[in-house]
């Protein structure tokens, strides 16, 4: 399964802005800073498509990009990736995390052909308590949860593995999501994109 296309489909800060049509979306969420925005250039191959920054906040809207998967048979399938903003910016005003939640909730809420929340962790630090709140509040509401975890070029090789248990154990997967797998992933060298990728198509398929 790879990526044939990829481009900028809408831009939405509520619910009447949503793009029409029927095409099933894969959402992007986490911390601001953990590298949603530059996973989605990752696995599109397409730097500058999301827009990234060094600065947390970057990302302020709903940002839908419209992909075109082609699978070994060579038949294609046709889907949205949605870049959201990123929550636990402590330096966010009160005023505007409010804003946050509202918006991120009305999307969890009427967003009928959502099949999948890829929520992305920083692989180098043990979870945040807003990752851990954010990972339980998708699982009791029965969503698909893939957790990656980012920035894998940061850490050696060999502790990879480590930091992944830390993960798990912090979020209580084993508990919550028994069998369920964490994927380390890295936006500079693209280590776990045809992981990642293949548990879209699966999602896809089903
Ligand atoms: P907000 O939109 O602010 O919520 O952030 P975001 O989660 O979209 O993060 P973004 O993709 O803008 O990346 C934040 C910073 O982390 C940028 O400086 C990226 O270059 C860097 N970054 C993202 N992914 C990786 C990665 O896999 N490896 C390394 N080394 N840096 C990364
Ligand atoms: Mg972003």
């Amino acid at each position: 399964f790879n990526i044939t296309h990829a481009s900028y489909a809408a831009t939405a800060v509520n619910s009447s802005q949503y793009p029409v049509g029927e095409l099933t979306e894969i959402a992007f969420i986490g911390r601001s800073n953990v590298g949603k925005s530059s996973l989605i250039n990752s696995l599109c191959r397409h730097n500058g498509l999301a827009r990234t920054s060094g600065t947390p906040g970057k990302t302020q809207t709903i940002n839908y990009f419209r992909l075109t998967g082609k699978l070994s048979d060579q038949s294609r399938l046709e889907f949205m990736l949605v870049d959201l903003p990123g929550y636990g910016y402590a330096k966010r005003a009160q005023s505007a995390r409010a804003t946050w939640s509202k918006f991120i909730e009305e999307y969890w809420l009427k967003s009928t052909r959502l099949k999948l929340v890829c929520q992305l962790i920083d692989l180098r630090h043990p979870p945040m308590e807003s990752d851990i709140n954010v990972y339980h509040w998708l699982i009791e509401h029965g969503l698909n949860v893939q957790v990656v975890a980012t920035k894998a070029d940061k850490i050696s090789k060999s502790r990879i593995q480590q930091h992944i248990q830390v993960i798990t154990q912090g979020i209580n997967m084993g508990q919550l999501h028994p069998g369920g797998r964490i994927i380390p992933y890295s936006a500079v060298t693209n280590a776990g994109r045809d992981e990642l990728l293949d548990v879209i198509k699966n999602i896809l398929l089903k």
